[in-house]
């Protein structure tokens, strides 16, 4: 139970204090900063960490494929499509009021971890910094957290746009739309700007939960393939992930 058709289930409420919250805030900075970093010197090449990186040419690693390899991988990687990205369902199970953070994985919560970075553009390919991104999504087994705040989370992209959300691969569910494949459900908002809502979802040869991701993806009648993760594997069965949105930015 906890899908979107499900009712509040009995696990507790995160709670969190202004403090908290402050402190929740300066982490993600710092951890925004880095963790882009670490998808660009990772040799994950994408869009929105070749932008994110635009202002501060990355040094070469150690072990780095040699130069011309990587400079071909940039080369053929398109910084911003412009398309706007497309708008889904919201379903009824955001809540308002999340806790500001980057990591929204809480104490018990087992899965299958996933860094998802990326930059919000407009559709010129500005990016967009202050943009409010809420995430919500279900777990390992399907559940939502109606009673608490266990995998939301709202956070501010820095001032080159970019965001990091830590989090698991939630699995999909039975609900009042069908099928569903794992997705994470997104609000975007940049200051002054329309509200786009629209939900992620993952490659078909993602691995997790042993579920056939091809098959889910393909029964989801929601599902948007414009809004596919780029996935890089991490050692231990983590993944890191890549989405950038563009928004309108005019009503
Ligand atoms: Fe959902």
């Amino acid at each position: 139970m906890g899908n979107d058709e499900a009712q509040p289930d009995a696990r507790g409420a995160v709670n969190r204090t202004d403090s908290d919250r402050r402190n929740s805030r300066r982490a993600f900075l710092r951890t925004t900063s880095a963790g882009v970093t670490s998808v660009a010197l990772a040799g994950t090449v994408t869009a929105s960490a070749a932008s994110a990186q635009q202002a501060a040419p990355a040094a070469a690693p150690q072990g780095a494929p040699p130069a011309s390899a990587a400079a071909l991988a940039w080369a053929v990687t398109p910084a911003c499509s412009g398309q706007e990205t497309p708008d889904s369902i919201e379903g009824p199970l955001f809540k308002p009021a999340s806790p500001e953070r980057g990591d929204v994985v809480t104490p018990g919560t087992q899965g299958v971890r996933i860094d998802l970075a990326g930059v919000v553009y407009d559709t010129a390919c500005t990016p967009l910094p202050d943009t409010l991104i809420e995430f919500w999504q279900c777990d390992q087994n399907g559940d939502y957290d109606t009673s608490g705040f266990g995998l939301r989370g709202h956070q501010y992209t820095n001032n080159r746009g970019a965001f990091l959300l830590r989090t698991i691969i939630p699995r999909d569910y039975w609900g009042r739309w069908g099928q569903r494949a794992p997705h994470i459900h997104t609000r975007v908002q940049a200051p002054g700007s329309p509200l786009l809502v629209t939900q992620l979802y993952f490659p078909d040869d993602t691995k997790a939960y042993g579920r056939d991701f091809a098959a889910l993806n393909a029964a989801d009648r929601l599902l948007n393939r414009a809004c596919t993760i780029a996935l890089t594997t991490r050692p231990g069965g983590a993944y890191s992930g890549t989405f950038d949105f563009v928004l309108k930015t005019t009503s």
